[in-house]
Order: structure tokens, then C-alpha cells, then sequence
């Protein structure tokens, strides 16, 4: 269980300038292993579904991924325009990241109601449209991450001034205090 319940854990737990980016690349991180999970998931469908696994990636995708997205287009991408100054490939690629950030939740939508069901123990309305759902949720977010970490958080480290981290320090703090779930293995400053 203890697996399951890591999902949901976020480090580092104090969040400064100092550790704003590595919380954004942990949080990749985490979001590969809930990726993992959902793979595990769709592997299980349809007779050996364990409720718990079905349970813990419904509240991770709930709680993690929308603020991820929010604290992205709401503080990084506009703070790594301004010292990028008019570089519209840089723009062109953020309004992409953006627009698969909707596809994502959308799915993610579907995907924690169709979780939900399965923690309930109750089964799908469509067993290989519940997987190809799943698979199509993992895919795209693991496909997304790994530009990200290739590409957006090199540029980020390399252009972002303290005042930029504190800033995205800041947000990140207020994006986890809006939306924590009771039992979130976290504590703010
Ligand atoms: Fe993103
Ligand atoms: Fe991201």
C-alpha cells in the first residue's frame, strides 16, 4: 500500500526559490509513477481490477494534475516569455503545452469517474473503451512530460532569475493550499 499511498506524496515539502524547479521536476516524477499505476490498471482489466490501485490514481489525478497545469500556464510559461523576450517559437510551444493540458484533464475527467466506478467495484460501461481511455491518458501525459523535461526545464533553469522562482515558489504554495486533499503528505511553510 505504502506505494500507492507515495503517489500522492510531494517533495520537497518546504517549497523555496531554491526548490521551485526541482518540485516542478518531482512532479513529474510522480505523475510518471501514476502513469505506471494507470498502466498497471488498464493491464488488470477486466477480472483481476484491485480497488485500492483504482482508488489512489482516481485522487492523484484529481489533486495532482490540474494544478500542475495551472501553476505551468499560470506562472512558469508567462515568467519564462518575459526573459525570453519576442520569441514566438517559445510562444508557439506554450500555447501546444497548453492545449494538451485540456486534452489531458478531459481525459482525466473520464478516467477519475470511470476509476471511481471500478474502487466501488463496479464494473465499466465499456471494458475496452475503459482501457483504451486509460492507455490513451498515459500515453499522452508521458509523452508530454518527457518534452517538458527535456526541453522547458532546461530553458527555465538557464533564463529564470531568483526573483522568477521566488514568484513560482509562491504559486506552487498557493496552488497546494487551494486544492490539498486531507491526507496529502505535506506541509507548507
Ligand atoms: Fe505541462
Ligand atoms: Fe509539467
Amino acid at each position: 500500500m505504502s506505494y500507492l499511498e507515495n503517489i500522492l506524496r510531494t517533495d520537497p515539502a518546504v517549497v523555496t526559490a531554491f526548490s521551485a524547479l526541482k518540485f516542478v521536476a518531482n512532479d513529474h516524477m510522480q505523475h510518471l509513477r501514476l502513469c505506471d499505476l494507470l498502466e498497471e490498471i488498464a493491464d488488470s482489466l477486466p477480472d483481476r481490477i484491485d480497488k485500492a490501485q483504482c482508488f489512489h490514481a482516481a485522487l492523484a489525478l484529481q489533486y495532482r494534475v490540474n494544478t500542475h497545469h495551472q501553476l505551468e500556464e499560470e506562472v512558469l510559461f508567462p515568467r519564462l516569455l518575459a526573459r525570453a523576450g519576442d520569441n514566438h517559437d517559445l510562444e508557439r510551444i506554450f500555447r501546444r503545452l497548453s492545449d494538451e493540458h485540456r486534452t489531458d484533464e478531459g481525459h482525466c475527467d473520464e478516467a477519475i469517474e470511470l476509476l471511481t466506478r471500478l474502487s466501488d467495484g463496479t464494473p465499466p460501461f465499456n471494458m475496452e473503451a475503459a482501457g483504451y481511455l486509460l492507455r490513451g491518458l498515459f500515453e499522452g501525459l508521458r509523452r508530454h512530460i518527457a518534452f517538458e523535461q527535456d526541453h522547458l526545464l532546461p530553458i527555465a533553469r538557464k533564463v529564470l532569475k531568483k526573483e522568477d522562482l521566488e514568484v513560482l515558489a509562491a504559486g506552487i504554495r498557493d496552488v497546494l493550499r487551494g486544492h490539498m486533499p486531507t491526507g496529502f503528505h505535506l506541509q507548507l511553510q
